[in-house]
């Protein structure tokens, strides 16, 4: 009885090892042929996508005439490179308005990806990097720079309201602009990571909105700054001395005379007068696309008296597309951008923890006279000077 059992049971499972074979087998077969499937629709369906229209095909073969091509085409040159123009971004003709839209291929467009993605933003990062780094050095090696003969407690007007409201101005929405104009470079690898992706997406929304609009309050404080400023700032034979001593910054005890604004001075007020206003037009010509070619006008410009920019940096000269001014002026404003924050630092360094007493003339609009007689002494004996011009004359006894 337990014999015939055992030979049912392992007659049963027999059957069952084979129907397991035959399901693996099923398996397998039904696998290879969809892994052939894929292979063959994929390889059909690239072969349709890449392929040129049959005419194009049909041309090919076909002899040009007169440099014309044959049959009822619309192109005039042998269309055998017509895919190849395609890619190098030749421009053809569309029947709409836009007429961006003639171009299908924009080859320049992925030297500018490269170039906004790769050595720019590795080097405009380094620089705020490397310029943050240099200021700490420099005040662990030199300290704050004190008022050597100590505060006098007597005061001097530095600034008016008006210079104080027109530097604030212009301050203020530059330190926005900056914030919200490098998330646009670097808040996705930056920040993203740091607040997540649902965070990021709705804040830089809001900064992009708040750089485009902050912009005008800059436009505004900066046409202050140089209306109030300008006639202090051209340079004069004080500036020399002045910048061989090295302002005095690397050695206690040195002061060379300065007038209301020193040779530094000066320097950081062009540099924000001329990059603030590279800033506003690159800016401009982003905040209305397609409007202006401002980089081929001035290239054209200054080729004519001998200083050939697309040359010097190895592309090709104007006229140029709409596209590709758009992405000239992108890279000439974050580039001018991060040269003016690396700048500004040193700056707002030294009108605050830098120097002491130095912040007051931006807050109160009045500084201590020590700190003016150190800083600016030729400016101190001029306002001494109005004032003693200015005071009531006494009249003699008769
Ligand atoms: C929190 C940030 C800032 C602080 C604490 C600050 C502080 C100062 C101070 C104290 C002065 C007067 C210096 C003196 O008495 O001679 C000054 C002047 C000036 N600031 Fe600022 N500033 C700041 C941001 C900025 C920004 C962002 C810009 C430009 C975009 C700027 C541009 C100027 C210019 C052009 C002058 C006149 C020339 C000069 O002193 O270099 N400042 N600032
Ligand atoms: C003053 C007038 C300015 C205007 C009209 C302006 C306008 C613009 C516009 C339209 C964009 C493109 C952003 C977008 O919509 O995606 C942009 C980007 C940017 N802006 Fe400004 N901006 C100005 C000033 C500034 C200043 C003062 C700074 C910095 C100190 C700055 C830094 C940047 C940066 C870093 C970008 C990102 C560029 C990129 O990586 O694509 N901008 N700006």
């Amino acid at each position: 009885m337990y014999s015939n059992r055992s030979k049912a049971i392992s007659l049963s499972r027999r059957n069952s090892d084979a129907a397991s074979r035959h399901m693996k087998s099923a398996l397998a077969f039904c696998i290879i042929l969809a892994f052939a499937f894929t292979i063959f629709a994929s390889s059909a369906f690239a072969q349709s996508s890449v392929r040129p229209p049959d005419n194009a095909t049909q041309n090919m073969i076909e002899t040009p005439v007169d440099g014309n091509v044959p049959g009822n085409t619309l192109g005039n040159s042998d269309v055998s490179n017509t895919w190849g123009n395609i890619r190098q971004g030749v421009e053809g003709t569309v029947s709409i308005p836009d007429t961006k839209a003639g171009v299908l291929v924009q080859s320049a467009g992925e030297d500018f990806r490269l170039t906004r993605k790769g050595p720019l933003f590795s080097y405009l990062g380094l620089a705020m990097l490397g310029t943050l780094i240099a200021l700490a050095i420099f005040f662990a090696l030199r300290g704050r720079i004190r008022v050597e003969h100590g505060m006098s407690g007597k005061k001097i007007k530095r600034f008016s309201d008006v210079e104080r409201m027109g530097h604030w101005l212009m301050a203020i929405s530059f330190i926005i602009l900056a914030i919200s104009g490098l998330n646009v470079t670097f808040g996705k690898y930056v920040l993203m990571p740091v607040i997540g992706k649902d965070a990021f997406g709705p804040l830089s929304l809001f900064l992009k909105t708040t750089h485009h609009y902050i912009a005008f309050a800059f436009m505004l404080g900066l046409a202050i700054a140089f209306v109030c400023w300008v006639i202090h700032n051209i340079p004069s034979r004080h500036d020399i001395g002045w910048l061989l001593k090295g302002g005095g910054l690397f050695s206690k005890g040195v002061h060379p005379p300065a007038k209301k604004f020193n040779a530094g001075q000066k320097m950081i007020f062009w540099l924000t007068m001329i990059g603030g206003l590279s800033l506003c037009l690159s800016g401009w010509q982003l905040l209305f696309p397609f409007e202006y070619n401002y980089f081929a006008d001035t290239f054209t410009m200054l080729a004519k008296i001998g200083i050939d920019i697309p040359a010097m940096i190895g592309i090709a000269a104007p006229p140029y597309s709409g596209i590709q001014e758009q992405q000239f002026a992108t890279i000439w404003h974050v580039i001018m951008a991060v040269v003016m924050i690396c700048v500004i630092m040193a700056h707002i360094y030294i009108g605050s923890v830098g120097m002491e007493g130095a912040f007051d003339a931006m807050g109160s609009g009045e500084v201590d006279e020590n700190w003016a007689i150190e800083h600016h002494s030729l400016w101190v004996d001029e306002v001494k000077n109005a004032k003693g011009a200015n005071a009531p004359k006494t009249q003699p006894a008769e």
